[in-house]
Formats: structure tokens, C-alpha cells, sequence
């Protein structure tokens, strides 16, 4: 069973790695993880399975809009929910801190992402082209935070 719970700075060595195998080539390194816990409006949720920790996801919740910053399941455990738990527990949280709105960006290249993303009832709002490192272009998509929270109502 997939728990989760806030981060903390005992799990900075973990998230490392978990990111090092999630953005082989824009991994954060210790440093970043670090202003991460402790950044302003940040939330930094792990998941646990038994003792291990197999994801984690990052917001940046200021005023209305929330900013879905980072997630990351450990390869062996994906296709498995945890995405879509940790992401259920970041959009009501951001609704009950006060966002109307959650906004992220996402590669166009990275299928599964979008996938997760639309499913969870995000739309595609705009693009920036050759956004990222790989010459890919970022798909910025918003998730209302309405009056229902459910996973698939937008
Ligand atoms: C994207 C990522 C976080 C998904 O994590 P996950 O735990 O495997 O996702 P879930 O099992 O919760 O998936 C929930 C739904 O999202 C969609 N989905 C997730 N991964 C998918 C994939 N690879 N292909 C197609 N659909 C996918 C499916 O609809 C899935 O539901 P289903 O399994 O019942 O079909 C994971 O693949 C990952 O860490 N990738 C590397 C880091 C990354 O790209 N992060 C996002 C950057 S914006």
C-alpha cells in the first residue's frame, strides 16, 4: 500500500537518487533538493511502500496559482497508481491552501507524463517552443481546482 508523507531533510540523499534515475539529463543535485524543503509555498510529498521511499512530488502553492514543480516514481514502481496518488493529494491540498489553479510544464516528448497529466484533467494552455535541454518543446497545461477535487473532474 502506497503511503505518503512530507519530506524530510533525511530523505535528501533518496530524492537525489530517485531524480537521477527520473531526469537522467536535468537531474537536481543535493543543493536544489535542499532549497526545495525549504523554499517558499513549497510542499515536498513522498510516497512509501513498506520502507521505501518510490516517489516524490514538488509544489509551489502562492496565492491562487499552484505550480506542479517536480514528480518522480522510481522505475521499478511506475504504472502502479503512485503518480496519480501523490498528484490527488497535491491538487487538495493546493485547493484547501487557496489556488484556484494548478499550472506545469511538461516536454512535449514525454507521452506518459501528458498522459498521467490529462488524465488527471489537465489541458494544454500554451507552449514554449525549445523549452528544454533536448531541443523539446514544454506543453504548459492548467488543472482548475473547481469546486470538485476528484481525480477526473476538471
Ligand atoms: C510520469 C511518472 C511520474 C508517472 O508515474 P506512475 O506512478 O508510473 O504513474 P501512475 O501509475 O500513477 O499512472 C496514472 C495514469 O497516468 C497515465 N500514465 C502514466 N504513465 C504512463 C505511461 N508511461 N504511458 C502511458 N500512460 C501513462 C495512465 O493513464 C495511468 O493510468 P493507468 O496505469 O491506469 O493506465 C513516471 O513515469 C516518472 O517518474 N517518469 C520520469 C519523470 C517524469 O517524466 N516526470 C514528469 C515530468 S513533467
Amino acid at each position: 500500500m502506497t503511503e505518503l508523507r512530507d519530506a524530510t531533510p533525511t530523505d535528501l540523499d533518496t530524492l537525489v537518487t530517485l531524480d537521477a534515475l527520473g531526469f537522467p539529463a536535468d537531474a537536481w543535485d543535493r543543493p536544489a533538493w535542499e532549497a526545495e524543503l525549504d523554499g517558499p509555498g513549497r510542499r515536498v510529498r513522498v510516497a512509501v511502500v513498506g520502507d521505501e521511499v518510490v516517489g516524490a512530488l514538488v509544489t509551489m502553492t502562492l496565492g491562487e496559482v499552484s505550480d506542479l514543480v517536480r514528480v518522480v516514481v522510481r522505475p521499478e514502481a511506475r504504472r502502479n497508481g503512485v503518480a496519480r496518488v501523490l498528484l490527488t493529494d497535491a491538487l487538495s491540498h493546493a485547493k484547501a491552501a487557496g489556488a484556484d489553479r494548478m499550472l506545469l510544464e511538461v516536454s512535449a516528448l514525454n507521452r506518459g507524463a501528458i498522459a498521467l497529466y490529462v488524465d488527471a484533467g489537465f489541458t494544454q494552455i500554451d507552449q514554449r517552443p525549445r523549452y528544454y535541454k533536448d531541443g523539446s518543446d514544454a506543453l504548459v497545461l492548467r488543472r482548475s481546482l473547481g469546486p470538485s477535487c476528484n481525480w477526473s473532474a476538471s
